[in-house]
């Protein structure tokens, strides 16, 4: 989408670290933009900063977990600027811990956030975007969580590898239509996801104060700045770039991943198992 101006976007997750980023950069382009936030003090006070700059946002309280809220913002998006073009899935939280012992209400948590979240916003704002006579974009942000396994991260890596492969899936349904596709995969970016236990809803274990002594936050407070984000999603959209990543000194990540599943293609190759075996040779799709 190279022409921005006047295009409007929504992003969940608005209120704070790459959502707002995004929200300024897109704004700050011409875009027309509603926040949407499970946080509404944030969300007001990030409607307050970019329209004292003269730039177009609104906000609506929206939890990415629920389809009617996600419904309820679509229509509220339309309600306000009458369109919508570009639909950012960037809210999420973040859970450590293994698969085997993170307590179910945590993995639930993580899987209703990050998982049926963008599944929720793609339910809510795709059919919109592919009804009008323009083009759209739709980005979801995923995480190098979702490019490669993190140790002690293995709801949050299941959630971020599944919004990973879900838009690949996207970008693939929709090559020949007027919608682009993107994926964030952000290493380490300083923003509140250190805190997300702020929003840990009741039936989730509940609400949890930030910590002054967190050492994650500690660790994320070191990251890239997230307005710097902002601007990079929004070159995204504007050369229609699929995967983006945020910390290019994090490719050897991705190469050690593909080397070991290149080798593990070799093995196959040599095991008896699978020697003269009558195969597909192929994938659906
Ligand atoms: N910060 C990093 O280092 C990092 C790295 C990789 C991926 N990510 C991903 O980036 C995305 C943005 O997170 P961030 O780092 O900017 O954190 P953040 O906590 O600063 O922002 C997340 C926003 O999502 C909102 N939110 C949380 N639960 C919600 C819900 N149920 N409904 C609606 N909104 C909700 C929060 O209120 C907050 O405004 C997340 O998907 C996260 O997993 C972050």
């Amino acid at each position: 989408m190279k022409d921005v101006k006047g295009k409007v976007a929504f992003i969940t997750g608005g209120a704070s670290g790459m959502g707002l980023g995004m929200a300024r950069s897109f704004a700050a382009a011409g875009m027309k933009v509603m926040i949407g936030d499970i946080e509404v003090e944030p969300a007001e006070k990030a409607v307050d900063e970019l329209k004292s700059k003269g730039l177009d946002v609104a906000c609506v309280q929206v939890d990415v977990t629920s389809m009617e809220s996600m419904q309820a913002a679509a229509d509220k998006t339309i309600e306000t600027f009458g369109k919508v073009n570009v639909l950012s899935n960037n809210a999420g939280i973040a859970v450590g811990g293994k698969s085997e012992n993170c307590s179910m209400r945590n993995w639930n948590w993580v899987v209703d956030v990050n998982l049926w979240g963008v599944v929720h916003g793609l339910q809510a704002f795709v059919p919109l975007i592919l009804s009008q006579d323009e083009s759209g974009h739709v980005i979801s942000t995923a995480s190098m969580a979702g490019m490669v396994g993190l140790r002690g991260a293995g709801p949050y890596n299941a959630t971020k590898f599944a919004v990973a492969g879900m838009m690949e899936t996207f970008a693939a349904d929709h090559r020949k239509r007027n919608i682009g596709a993107s994926v964030l995969c952000p290493g380490i970016v300083a923003t509140n996801i250190g805190h997300s236990a702020r929003n840990r809803g009741e039936e989730y274990g509940g609400a949890v104060e930030p910590n002054a002594k967190d050492r994650t936050a500690d660790m994320l407070a070191q990251g890239l700045h997230p307005d710097i984000v902002g601007d990079l999603v929004l070159e995204a959209v504007q050369e229609d770039q699929f995967y983006i990543f945020t910390d290019p000194s994090l490719k050897h990540l991705i190469e050690t991943r593909c080397e070991r599943i290149s080798a593990a293609y070799d093995w196959a190759a040599s095991c008896k198992s699978l020697a003269g075996a009558k195969q597909a040779g192929g994938l659906p799709g």
